[in-house]
């Protein structure tokens, strides 16, 4: 998923800063508190830590359910016994009229008043058809908790693959491009195997800091003030399947209870200063670039208070959501901040 912020690009610089910075040499309980696609928290669990995972989005929460928590084979044992094999069941359904229908593609919005087309008719049938059988296999007890949240974040992930806009929903594309055009696919997504605590949350990192505790904690939060609830609202939606109340040209969920203080100018330092004095961790280490509204000089006086401050550097291609922002440099200064706390 190209996702505002990913980490995806500099797993291995995170690593390299983690093993340099804490010299543990031993795999702790690393905590992944602003987890969003959670490609941080799976590089970790796969390097053997213990991990524990959050994000307040929960359409985040889902995929940290699927891929992270869960660490065994799902054997779908109830669905097998009546010889249904999930994923060509879900390929092979036909499509319904339900809410992303409705709200989301030209078909269903062509009598209303803001015409969206997120996605092709036929595929927003489907993700309405595939959304509400998981939900009867899990009424039905046909399938497990966790097969039921791994099924989920297949689905986020096949939906995000056909939706048609630059990569973001807080805008959809005039024509249906290419990827929209095709059939969408409910794909197995891959799952890491391995024997040690996982902890997943959807709660806001302020209220879960109080009851955590490990080694290491990496904070990612947002750096500017581009909301993930509004670039997300979809997927959050197909989530939680919730029949919102939802406004405007890009049909976003009315409801704002997921606003984050990290993106707004005069809350994001108080935030972010509150976590770590609350962290009851060792080592904490913050992404943040160049370019976000905290100063780094702050920071850093910031983290000076709670023990010993370093900071890491490296250049990193920028993100790019669209092709019309226009902007003044490709690249930006992904910083590191660790913190020993004493
Ligand atoms: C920069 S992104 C994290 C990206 C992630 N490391 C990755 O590579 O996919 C920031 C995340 O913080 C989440 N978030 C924002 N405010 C939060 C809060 N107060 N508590 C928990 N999560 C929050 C957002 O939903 C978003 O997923």
């Amino acid at each position: 998923m190209n996702y505002i912020g990913s980490k995806f690009s500099i797993l291995s610089y995170i690593d390299e800063v983690v093993e340099d910075f804490t010299k543990l040499g031993k795999k702790v309980t690393f905590c992944d508190i602003f987890s969003g696609t959670g490609v941080v928290s799976k590089y970790f669990k796969e390097k053997g830590y213990n991990i524990i995972s959050n994000d307040i989005q929960y359409f985040s929460y889902v995929t940290l359910k699927g891929l992270v928590e869960n660490s065994d084979e799902l054997p779908f044992e109830k669905l097998t016994k009546k010889r249904i094999d999930p994923f060509v069941c879900l390929n092979g359904l036909n499509g319904k009229k339900g809410f992303i229908y409705k709200n989301y593609s030209l078909g269903g919005t062509k009598r209303c008043e803001f015409k969206r087309q997120y996605f092709s008719d036929d595929n927003a049938k489907k993700i309405d058809a595939v959304r509400m059988k998981i939900e009867k296999w899990k009424t039905k007890k046909l399938i497990t908790e966790n097969e039921y949240f791994y099924l989920l974040a297949c689905l986020i992930e096949a939906a995000d693959k056909v939706a048609n806009t630059a990569s973001v929903y807080e805008a959809f594309l005039k024509d249906l491009k290419k990827s929209a055009q095709k059939p969408i696919i409910i794909n197995p997504l891959e799952l890491i195997f391995k024997n040690k605590n996982y902890e997943v949350y959807n709660k806001d990192s302020k209220e879960l800091i109080k009851e955590i505790k490990g080694d290491i904690l990496y904070l990612d939060p947002p750096y500017n003030t581009r909301k993930y609830d509004t670039n997300y609202h979809i997927l959050e939606t197909i989530a939680l399947y919730d029949n919102p109340k939802i406004k405007g040209k890009t049909g976003v969920r009315v409801e704002e209870t997921k606003k984050s203080n990290y993106c707004l100018k005069n809350k994001a330092a108080i935030e972010l200063e509150d976590l770590i004095k609350n962290a009851k961790f060792k080592y904490i280490l913050l992404s943040y670039n160049d370019e976000g509204i905290i100063p780094m000089e702050e920071i850093e006086s910031i983290m000076k208070k709670y023990g010993n401050y370093k900071r890491y550097e490296k250049r990193h291609k920028r993100f790019k959501s669209d092709n019309e922002r226009e902007y003044k440099k490709n690249y930006t200064i992904e910083y590191i901040h660790c913190l020993e706390k004493i």
